[in-house]
C-alpha cells in the first residue's frame, strides 16, 4: 500500500508527521500511520480534492515548518480520534469516590478540582458530574469543579451543545437517561444542571498552555487523561507528563486508560491501584528510609560473611527478569508481582514496599506477596522485619520453598542458627518432592534444580558440622 508512494511523496510526508508530531503530539511513524496521514489530508483539504494541491499544501507547511493556526483547527478535527461513550471503563468511579470522601472529610471548604483533558465530545466530563451528583449532597456537588478540554473544536461544539444519539450510552443504566436527560426525536439532550457543572475548553495538550491559573488547570485534584495519549508518541507524553505533574496538587492524581499505563514514562508519579482501577499519584514527600535496622546489620556473624556469596546467588536471582510495565486492572496481582520484581531490580526498594502495603491494604493475602515483602525488607537490611514477613509466608503457605530458603538465610543473618538448620532441612524436603521442571523454573536465571539443591545441603551440612 505504502508501495503507492513514490519516494519523494514519502519524504514529503515524513516531513510533515514530524510536524504533526511537534504540534499536536499525535505520532504517525509507522509506514501504515503514514499512508493513514495521507489518506486523511484529502478529507482535510477536501474542496482541494486533487493530489498536486494536497502534495502543495504539504510542501507549504513543510516549508514553514508549521501548521498555519487557520489550518490547525481542520487538522486536529480530522487526524484526531473522538470515539468516547458515558461512564466508559467505570473502574475509575469508586477511586473518584473514595478520593473526594477523603477530601470532603479533611476539609470542609475548598473546592475538588477535577480535569477531563481530552474530553472530546464530553461524554467523560458530563458522566463524571451524573456520578457526583448521583453520590453527593448539593453542598458538596457545588465544591466540585470540573474543566473539560480538547484540541479539536468539533467535539467541544458538540460537548457544549449536549446533545447525544443512543450510542453514546452503550454502557449506562436506564435510570440514569431518565433522570438526567431529555430526549427529543431520538435525541438526548442533557439536563442544564448537569451541563452547567462543566466548563469546556479548547487546549492543545503539547502545548504549553498549562499549568495555567486563567483557566483554572492548576492545583487540580484529578486529572483524567484516558485513551488520548495512545496515538501520541513516547517523546510527547514524557512532555505532557510533567505538565500534568505541575499542574496536580500533591496528593492529586492522573488517570489514564490501562493501554497508557507507562511507569517508566510517568515516572515523577507514584502508581496505585485502588479496586480494579490503577493510577498515578504526585507524592512529592518520599517515605523517609528506616535506616535503623540498617546500621545494625553492621554486627554480622562470621557464618553470615562465609555465606554471603551463596545467598547473593540465589536472592538475585528471584528478584529478576520480568519487565512489564503495563498493568490491566483484571490480571492486576500477577502484573503487580512482576512489577515490585521489576522495582527491587531497579533498587528501587522504598517504592516497591509502598507496592506490597498497597496490594495487602487492598485485602490481598498470597504467601507470594509476604515473600516478596521478606525479599525486599531483606536487601534494605531490615532482617528482623523480613523475617517476620517470612514467617507470615510460610504460615500461608508451609510448601513455600523461597520463603522457607529465605528465612534460613534470615535466622543465619540473626545468628539464630538451629532455626537455620531447621528451615535449610525443610527445604531440601520441599525439594525432593518437587519436580525438576519446578525447581528449574523457581528462580529465573542462573540456578537450576541441582544447583539450588546442591546449595543449600552445603548450607546445611556446614552448619550442622559447626556443632
Ligand atoms: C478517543 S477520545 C477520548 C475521549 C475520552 N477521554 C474517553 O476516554 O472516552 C481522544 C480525544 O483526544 C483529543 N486529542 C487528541 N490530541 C490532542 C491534543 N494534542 N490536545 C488535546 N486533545 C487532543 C481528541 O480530539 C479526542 O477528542
Amino acid at each position: 500500500m505504502i508501495n503507492e508512494f513514490d519516494s519523494t511523496l514519502k519524504e514529503k510526508l515524513i516531513s510533515f508527521a514530524i510536524i504533526i508530531e511537534k504540534e499536536l503530539g499525535l505520532s504517525f511513524r509507522s509506514e501504515q500511520k503514514l499512508y493513514d496521514l495521507y489518506v486523511k489530508l484529502f478529507d482535510i483539504f477536501s474542496s482541494t480534492n486533487t493530489k498536486e494541491k494536497v502534495i502543495s499544501i504539504i510542501d507549504s507547511i513543510n516549508l514553514k515548518r508549521e501548521i498555519p493556526k487557520d489550518l490547525l483547527t481542520p487538522i486536529a478535527n480530522i487526524l484526531t480520534i473522538n470515539e468516547t461513550y458515558f461512564f466508559r471503563e467505570s473502574n475509575i468511579y469508586p477511586l473518584l469516590k473514595s478520593y473526594i470522601d477523603k477530601i470532603v472529610s479533611l476539609e470542609s471548604v475548598r473546592d475538588i478540582k477535577i480535569w477531563s483533558a481530552g474530553c472530546s465530545s464530553g461524554e467523560e466530563p458530563y458522566s463524571i458530574a451524573i456520578f457526583i451528583k448521583e453520590n453527593y449532597p448539593k453542598d458538596i456537588v457545588s465544591r466540585v469543579k470540573i474543566i473539560a478540554s480538547d484540541i479539536s473544536e468539533k467535539a467541544l461544539q458538540k460537548a457544549t451543545k449536549g446533545v447525544f444519539s443512543k450510542w453514546s450510552f452503550r454502557d449506562v443504566k436506564t435510570g440514569i437517561i431518565d433522570k438526567y436527560f431529555q430526549q427529543n426525536n431520538g435525541e438526548f439532550h442533557i439536563l442544564d444542571s448537569v451541563k452547567e457543572m462543566v466548563v469546556f475548553k479548547n487546549l492543545n495538550l503539547i502545548s504549553n498552555n498549562y499549568p495555567d491559573y486563567g483557566k483554572g488547570l492548576f492545583d487540580l485534584d484529578v486529572i483524567l487523561c484516558r485513551n488520548v495519549l495512545m496515538y501520541f508518541s513516547e517523546e510527547s507524553i514524557g512532555h505532557i507528563s510533567n505538565k500534568f505533574f505541575n499542574s496536580l496538587l500533591s496528593n492529586g492524581i492522573l488517570i489514564t486508560s490501562a493501554v497508557e499505563m507507562n511507569d517508566l514514562i510517568f515516572k515523577n508519579f507514584i502508581r496505585e491501584i485502588y479496586g480494579e482501577c490503577i493510577f498515578y499519584r504526585k507524592v512529592t514527600n518520599n517515605t523517609q528510609l528506616d535506616k535503623k535496622e540498617s546500621s545494625n546489620s553492621k554486627n554480622k556473624s562470621s557464618i553470615v560473611k562465609i555465606e554471603k556469596r551463596k545467598k547473593q546467588e540465589i536472592i538475585s536471582n528471584s528478584t529478576i527478569k520480568k519487565t512489564s510495565i503495563y498493568i490491566p486492572p483484571k490480571e492486576h496481582l500477577t502484573k503487580s508481582i512482576d512489577y515490585i520484581r521489576e522495582l527491587a531490580n531497579r533498587g528501587e526498594l522504598d517504592l516497591a514496599v509502598r507496592e506490597l502495603n498497597i496490594l495487602i491494604e487492598n485485602g490481598r493475602s498470597e504467601s507470594i506477596i509476604y515473600y516478596l515483602y521478606a525479599l525486599v525488607l531483606s536487601e534494605k537490611k531490615e532482617t528482623s522485619k523480613a523475617l517476620n514477613m517470612c514467617q507470615k509466608a510460610l504460615y500461608l503457605d508451609s510448601q513455600n520453598l523461597e520463603a522457607m530458603i529465605l528465612s534460613g538465610f534470615l535466622y543465619m543473618e540473626c545468628n539464630q542458627k538451629e532455626k537455620a538448620i531447621k528451615s535449610f532441612q525443610t527445604s531440601l524436603k520441599i525439594m525432593e518432592k518437587s519436580s525438576d521442571k519446578e525447581l528449574n523454573t523457581l528462580f529465573e536465571e542462573g540456578i537450576n534444580g541441582s544447583r539450588l539443591k546442591e546449595i543449600i545441603e552445603s548450607l546445611y551440612i556446614d552448619l550442622d558440622s559447626n556443632g
